[in-house]
Formats: structure tokens, sequence, C-alpha cells
């Protein structure tokens, strides 16, 4: 077999050479309310998740992250805290938090939970106290309280607007103004506030003591605003990313949030293991995203690079080679994302027509994609074996392995995510990838997801076709492709000490394949053609092709189109 030599020279810090477990873990997401309801009350819950475990664990995942859970209005899903030291009841309660740790820790799972430390709800007990405060008073300096522009403080403090559409600022009433970036629900923190630093590491420390593994950070490049008077309006308000990579930006990745997390770090690493954190930040990507991941900060942070790409192989090694290289520098390991509770499901979202702008959801004439359902299915069991042939940690998001697509005809009066409303209808938001999974094929419980037959999202009929216990008993389903696959992962891409890749020779690739060998000697080769399969060798042994369909079976030595195969040499 021929490759070609290594473009890589210099290899990552692995797990075992540094005992970090999550440096080639495949992480799990629930979102809890969507998982699995074991109180019958159409929301799904955290003795759901406990009752899901043995599933967990024959996926074979090493961790789960669980979205938040905490007591919540659900203005933004539970993305609006009110408060970080509990468990909402509709959820569960703390016993039974502690009982998920303990049992996720038996079957071998880590846990990972998310921290939302820009915003709070607003029925948390500060904000409600603020709210009766004056202006100026310690309780107001806590959050982004503003006086308003012109004669009668009429106008908003800046320009800025908030991610969920409109102003970010919210009228009080009284001439002032409150800081939302995302829904008025959500009233932006001052992290320039000392009190605020030091409530939110007795919160992770709270965390750490409860037995918690690690942290996902939300809006992890949000905290620090440039809140010097007076305020600057954004050249571009409508950009909700930081507009220059320079840190210049008075609402986005400025320098002073890396001060924050360098003081979490010093947290994280006084546990015993040290506690891993992830950083969740929307931005083009540029270095800078990177500097959050580096080993005196958080240690790692998500790339949604895949998570934006259309189904192209430049763009797909593209992406690869760069997402590889910054981690590296940053000695960290790359972290893969295909989907998760924020964008339309990647079942469905590979199936777009080329040129669409993943992110605006538009193609490129404008209009509202259409999608090409077996295409995407295709494609979406070729980028998981992509992914899960990259060395690095590995997200998946809930229903990812049972292939399911977005449900995008859910009705406006169900639509429960705050952009529908904020964005003045524009666009249906979120919902389509938060419907309750199916995990038998009976409407009477939901699909499994509950005894009541209750879903808090209604499901459509195809869902029966993608439920867990029925792909479970198919050998060639997407979720036993994903079992082997993370099975093979454990001992053929966790890679020991030198975690290098060797790109796969041109030849071989093809004109729309790209591929490598990893030091294990497993190769991956993904094939992007929608006619044309490569052709290997006959020498290699095959291990696993995402197209396990009657049309292509994986002892044959093709890579058909729109697969990756896994082989290796005999
Ligand atoms: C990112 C979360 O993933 C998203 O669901 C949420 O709406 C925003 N942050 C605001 O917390």
């Amino acid at each position: 077999m021929s490759v070609s030599s290594p473009v890589e020279t210099t290899s990552f810090v692995t797990a075992e050479s540094t005992g970090d477990w999550w440096r080639d873990a495949v992480v799990y997401q629930i979102y809890p309310r969507s998982f699995a309801d074991a109180n019958g009350d159409g929301e799904g819950d955290l003795a759901g998740v406990i009752g899901k475990l043995d599933y967990l664990r024959k996926l074979g995942v090493d961790a789960i992250w669980l979205s938040p859970f905490y007591p919540s209005p659900l203005a933004d899903g539970g993305y609006d805290v009110a408060d970080y030291r509990a468990v909402d009841p509709r959820f569960g309660t703390m016993a039974q938090f502690d009982e998920l740790v303990a049992h996720a820790h038996d079957a071998g799972i880590n846990i990972i939970i998310d921290i939302v430390p820009n915003h709070t709800s607003d029925q948390h007990e500060w904000f409600q106290k603020a709210l009766q405060a004056a202006p100026g008073s310690p309780e107001r300096t806590r959050y982004v309280f503003q006086r308003g522009k012109g004669e009668h403080a009429e106008l908003p403090p800046t320009n800025w607007l908030s991610n969920f559409g409109g102003s970010a600022w919210q009228p009080c009433g009284d001439g002032w103004y409150y800081l939302h970036t995302f829904a008025k629900e959500q009233p932006d923190l001052n992290w320039d506030n000392p009190e605020v630093r030091e409530e939110f590491l007795d919160i992770l420390r709270f965390w750490c003591d409860k037995g918690v593994d690690g942290f996902r950070i939300d809006v992890s490049h949000g905290l620090a605003k440039d809140l010097r008077e007076p305020l600057r309006d954004r050249p571009d308000p409508t950009k909700m990313y930081p507009q220059a990579a320079d840190g210049s930006d008075p609402m986005w990745d400025r320098d002073a949030v890396h001060d924050i997390y360098r003081g979490w770090r010093e947290l994280f690493n006084e546990c015993q293991p040290a506690k891993y954190a992830v950083g969740e930040s929307w931005t083009p990507f540029s270095d800078r995203v990177f500097q959050y991941a580096r080993q005196d900060e958080l240690g790692a942070i998500f790339d949604f690079s895949l998570e934006k790409a259309v189904w192209n192989r430049d763009e797909y090694r593209h992406t690869v080679e760069r997402t590889r290289r910054y981690a590296i520098e940053a000695g960290t390991a790359p972290t893969w994302v295909l989907g998760n509770h924020d964008v339309p499901r990647i079942a469905s979202r590979l199936g777009v027509p080329s040129g669409t702008d993943i992110e605006a959801w538009v193609t490129s004439d404008g209009t509202e994609p259409v999608i090409d359902p077996a295409a995407a299915a295709r494609r979406a069991r070729a980028a998981a074996l992509i992914m899960l042939g990259l060395p690095g940690t590995a997200f998946v998001y809930q229903g990812e392995e049972l292939g399911l697509p977005e449900d995008f005809d859910l009705r406006p009066e169900e639509l429960q995510d705050p952009i529908w409303e904020r964005g003045r209808h524009t666009f249906k938001g979120r919902d389509g990838c938060r419907v309750p999974l199916p995990w038998t094929g009976d409407r009477e419980t939901a699909y499994g997801f509950s005894g009541s037959g209750k879903s808090w999202l209604p499901q459509p009929a195809w869902f029966a076709d993608y439920a867990a216990c029925l792909q479970s008993d198919d050998v060639n389903s997407s979720l036993n492709m994903y079992r082997k696959a993370i099975d093979l992962r454990r001992c053929m891409v966790r890679c020991g000490d030198d975690a290098a890749l060797e790109w796969l020779d041109p030849d071989l690739c093809g004109d729309d394949g790209f591929g490598w060998k990893l030091p294990s000697g497993m190769m991956v080769l993904a094939n992007f053609s929608a006619v044309h399969a490569l052709t290997l060798p006959s020498e290699v042994k095959m291990l696993l092709c995402s197209r396990a369909d009657d049309d292509h079976n994986a002892d044959s030595h093709q890579v058909p189109p729109e697969s990756t195969v896994w082989y290796i040499c005999r």
C-alpha cells in the first residue's frame, strides 16, 4: 500500500502520554429534555438518562455531556439558568444527579456538564434583586445596565444586536436598559465585577465536588465585553461574531476573557484528575479560536468547521488538516463536531445543494435549500467514519448515531425556540434537531421516549423508522455502524504516543477522495464522488464501510460513491 510521506512531523499530546482521558474520547451530547422521559411528563429527565446508560455503554462512548438541567424557565431551552447549584424538578433531583454520576462512572462513562457564564435567567435571584435596586447599586453592577441615549433616554445605549434578533438592550422603563446578547430573558453578567468571578469559581467548585469530570463552557468567547464609557457601537452590528480577529470587537472574543479561564484552569488542576473543559465559541476560524485551548486555560475548544462544511472533498480535507495543525500548535487535541442542539441534523444537512451557506441556511441563489434525503443519509454515515477515524475528541449529538434526520415539519404554533419569535418568524429556529428521540417503533409511548405517550415537541410518524431498538437488530444500521466504529477506534485510532497521520497517496484517492494512515496501521479513505467508486489493492482487509447496503458489501475492495472505509493491509 503506498502512502505519501508524512506531511505532519509533529504529533499532538495523546491520552497515553498525558493520562488525559478526553484527548481521544468519544463524547455523547445529551439534551436532557429530549433524550428519555422516565416520569411521563413528556420532557426527558435524569432518571431517563440513568435508564439509558446501558445503551450508552454498548455504544461505547467515553463520556456524556449534559446540556443544562438547572432550574430554568426554559426561555432558551435551559441556557437561561435560574440557579446554578440545583437540578430543575422537571429534570429530577440532586439525588438523581448523584446517582447518575455514580452509575455512569461504574459504566466507565465520564460526565461533562454545561456551564452558562455569559448570562443568567431573568428569574435568577441576582437579576430579580438588580431590577429592584437603584441604578449604580451593587446589585445592578453584577449585570450590564446602561442609561439609554437620546434626550429622554429613548434610544438603546449602542447598536449591539441580540443573537436571537432585535436590539441587545432591553428597556427597564426608567431610562435604563440591560444587555442581553441572547433572549431578553437572558441578561448578560458583568465579568468586570469580581463578585461575578468569585461566584463562578464557587459554582465550578460545587460541581467538581459533586464528581463531574468536566465542563462545556457556553459562549466562552463572550464574557469580557468592553464596558468602558462611552460604550462603542459595532461597525456592523448584524455580524454575530468578532469583526476582526484581533480582539477589538466590544462584544466578542476579547483578550480579557483569557484571564478568566486561567483562573478556572488553576481550580480544575487542583482536582485529581484535573477537570476537562471545552469552550464553545462560534467565531469564524482564526488562530485566536485555539487560544482558548491553551493548556493554562480551558485546554480544549470546539472547532465547528465540520459543522459548517458542505459535502465537498476539498472543504473536508482542508478542515481536517487545519484543525489538526492548530490543535497541535496549541498543545491540545482536535475536536470534531458534526452536530449539536443548535444546528440542523447532519443526516439532513449534508443533503443540501453545493454552494449552500450552512450557517445562514441559504443556497447560492438566496433560496432555502432543498434536501436530497438519500444523499444526506449516505453522506452522514461517511462523515461519521471520517470523524471517528480521526484522533482527537469526537462529539456525537444524541440521535446522530441513529442517522436521525432533522424534523423540518414542526408547525409555527409548535415552535419553542426563542429565535422564532425574536427573529420575527423569519427562521424556524433549532427545534427540528431537538425533537425527542425515537427508542422504539411504538407511537403510543412517543416512540419509547415516554411511557405516557407525551412529548414536549411532536414527533413525526417517520421517527419510527429510526428507532434505536429496531436498529439494534439490523447489522447494517447506522447504530451498529457507530457501535463498530467506536469499538474499533479504541484500538485502531487511539494510537499511543504518536498520533501523527500520513496522508494517503493522491493516486489512490482519485479526484474526489482523501484519506490517511494511522500509526496503528489502519487506513481511512473517504470518497466524495456521487458516481465513481474507488478501488483498493487486493491485499487489503476491509474493517468497516459506511455503505453496507445491499449494493455495497464491506468485503469488496471498493470504496463506494459517497462512503468512507476503514481498512488495513493484510
Ligand atoms: C449556545 C448554546 O448552545 C445555545 O443553545 C444557546 O442558545 C446559546 N449558547 C445561549 O446560551
